[in-house]
């Protein structure tokens, strides 16, 4: 069975007592519901740089629960001033890393192939890449996002060995709907996850399609987590917004529980 995930990412937000704040009451949330989580249904807390080695102590042993960084260098080490590298994330103790997240794509011009290099030192260093994909509004009034996230997929991680592309996680993000309040409807992400499953398994065979986890993200909340959710090919959600908030984003987690 493929994993059930519901990630936070912080982005550029929250000073330290502000995220040793949240990371307690999101814990405390989950405790206080007196459940353990399903097998395979993870949460995973993804905060600013400086906050990681804090965050991945507090979720250390704690069923279900891991942290990730927003971002990894595209080299292993050097004279690159205010970068991070994948190694140096995997010693503050993260077991995740984003991957071309949309805003990382449209101000820091990453390319494909700066993609490709980053998600290849991610898994080097036992990092699972959350990689991102999603059209802007542009392409999809133009009919042109099967196209456009076939090529993102295609150019960054398909040379990947099945070994490798294994271990990779996928989350759609329709940039039109980051942050903008517009959610994808189910079905539009419902169809989007199906291609991109379909594409995978094109490449990479069924077995891999399969085990593969695909995550919903853009203006994803309580309120339409759940219809998100029930789709057959979404494994859950990349939030943002949402999960600055631990009442919201615990129960985004908790309608996981449910599918
Ligand atoms: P949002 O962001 O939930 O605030 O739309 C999602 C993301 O950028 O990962």
């Amino acid at each position: 069975m493929r994993k059930q995930i519901t990630a936070g990412n912080w982005k550029m937000h929250l000073t330290k007592d502000e995220a040793i704040d949240l990371v307690f009451q999101i814990k405390n949330a989950v405790k206080d519901s007196g459940k353990r989580p399903p097998e395979g249904v993870e949460m995973i807390l993804i905060p600013p740089f400086p906050w990681l080695p804090m965050v991945s102590q507090a979720v250390h042993n704690v069923p279900g629960m891991h942290a990730g960084a927003q971002n990894c260098a595209h080299e292993e080490q050097g004279a690159l001033t205010g970068e991070v590298s994948a190694d140096m994330i995997a010693s503050a103790g993260a077991q995740y890393v984003i991957i071309g997240h949309s805003e990382r794509r449209q101000h820091f011009q990453e390319s494909h192939d700066r993609l490709k290099e980053k998600t290849a030192l991610a898994l080097k260093y036992n990092l699972t890449p959350i990689f991102c994909c999603g059209e802007n509004l542009k392409e999809r009034n133009a009919g042109e996002e099967n196209r456009v996230v076939e090529k993102q997929l295609t150019d960054s991680l398909f040379s990947l060995s099945k070994e490798e592309f294994s271990r990779v996680i996928i989350a759609y993000e329709p940039v039109w709907a980051i942050g903008t309040g517009k959610t994808a409807t189910p079905e539009q992400a419902g169809q989007m996850h199906a291609f991109i499953r379909e594409t995978i398994e094109n490449h990479y065979g069924n077995n891999i399609a399969r085990q593969v986890s695909l995550l919903y993200g853009g203006s994803c909340k309580p309120g339409n987590a759940k219809a998100l959710f029930s789709q057959q090919h979404v494994d859950g959600g990349l939030i943002g917004g949402a999960s600055l908030n631990a009442k919201d984003f615990t129960e985004i987690y908790f309608s996981l529980w449910e599918k």
